[in-house]
C-alpha cells in the first residue's frame, strides 16, 4: 500500500514537472485574492499599455528569456515569486543593474504598484508575470536562473489549508530544474511551522544545500535582502522571522 502511494507520488511529481505552462494542473491554488480595489484611470492605463511591454511572454519559445529583450542583454537572471507590493523586487533591480529581475504575482494591485514604479523611475530591468509562478517555472529553460526569492509566501496557517503552501516538494523540483548550479534560493517566513515543513522538503530534495552554518545565519537577514512589507508587519505584530539561503548543487 505504502509502496503504491510512493510510486503514485513520484508519478504525479513527474507529470507536474512535464506539464506545459497554462496547462491545467491539479496543483492547489497557493494565493488569496487576485483583485483588490477597482483600478484608477492611471492604473488601468498602466495595465493596458505598460504591462504588455514588460510581461514575460509564456507563448514564446522558452529559450527566449527576458534578459535578451529590450532591457538589453543582462548577465544574470533573478526570479522573485510572490513579490506582493514589489518593494524587494524593485530594490533588487536597482541594486543589480547587471541582472534582469523577473517577478511573478497573481495579485493585480501588487502588479500595478510595480508598474507605477517602473514607469516613474524608468526601470528597464524588470519583467512581470501576473499569475502563478509555477507556470513560469515550467516555461523557463533548465539552468537559467542565477537567484530566486520566495519571501513570506502566504502562510496558510489552518491545518486544513496547509496543503496550499507554495513551498513544497513539487515547487522545489520545479526550482531545482531552472536554477543554475551554484545559484542561490532565498526563502523567508514568519511561521515556525512553515519553516519546519519547508526545511523537511529541502532535506528531501537533495539538489539544495542549506547555507547556514550557525543559527545567526537564519535568524538575521543578510544586508542585500531588504525588509519586505509583509515581514515588517510580522515584526510589528511580534512574530519572529526566519531567513533561509540554499545553494543549488
Ligand atoms: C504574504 S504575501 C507576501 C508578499 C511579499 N513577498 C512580502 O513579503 O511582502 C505572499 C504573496 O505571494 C503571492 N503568491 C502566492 N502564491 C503564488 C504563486 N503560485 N505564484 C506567484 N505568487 C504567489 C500572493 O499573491 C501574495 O502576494
Amino acid at each position: 500500500m505504502l509502496k503504491t502511494a510512493a510510486a503514485c507520488g513520484r508519478f504525479c511529481m513527474l507529470r507536474l514537472l512535464n506539464m506545459k505552462p497554462g496547462e491545467p494542473t491539479n496543483e492547489l491554488r497557493s494565493y488569496g485574492r487576485r483583485k483588490g480595489r477597482k483600478a484608477t484611470p492611471r492604473q488601468a492605463t498602466l495595465l493596458r499599455d505598460l504591462l504588455p511591454r514588460v510581461a514575460v511572454d509564456l507563448t514564446a519559445p522558452s529559450g527566449r528569456l527576458p534578459a535578451g529583450e529590450s532591457g538589453g542583454a543582462r548577465k544574470k537572471l533573478f526570479l522573485e515569486i510572490g513579490f506582493g507590493g514589489g518593494e524587494h523586487l524593485v530594490w533588487q533591480a536597482e541594486h543589480n543593474p547587471d541582472a534582469m529581475l523577473m517577478g511573478c504575482e497573481p495579485f493585480e494591485d501588487g502588479v500595478i504598484k510595480v508598474l507605477d514604479v517602473i514607469d516613474r523611475a524608468r526601470i528597464d530591468n524588470v519583467r512581470l508575470h501576473m499569475g502563478d509562478a509555477r507556470d513560469v517555472l515550467r516555461w523557463l529553460p533548465e539552468a537559467s536562473i542565477d537567484r530566486a526569492f520566495i519571501l513570506f509566501p502566504d502562510p496558510w496557517p489552518k491545518r486544513k489549508h496547509q496543503k496550499r503552501r507554495l513551498l513544497n516538494g513539487g515547487t522545489l523540483a520545479l526550482l531545482a530544474r531552472v536554477l543554475k548550479p551554484g545559484a542561490e534560493l532565498r526563502f523567508g517566513t514568519d511561521i515556525g511551522d512553515y519553516a519546519r515543513s519547508a526545511l523537511e522538503a529541502f532535506q528531501r530534495e537533495k539538489r539544495f544545500q542549506w547555507l547556514a552554518e550557525t543559527p545567526a545565519d537564519w535568524r538575521a537577514r543578510p544586508a542585500d535582502w531588504p525588509e519586505t512589507r509583509y515581514e515588517a508587519k510580522a515584526h510589528r505584530e511580534g512574530r519572529r522571522c526566519y531567513y533561509f539561503r540554499f545553494r543549488r548543487a
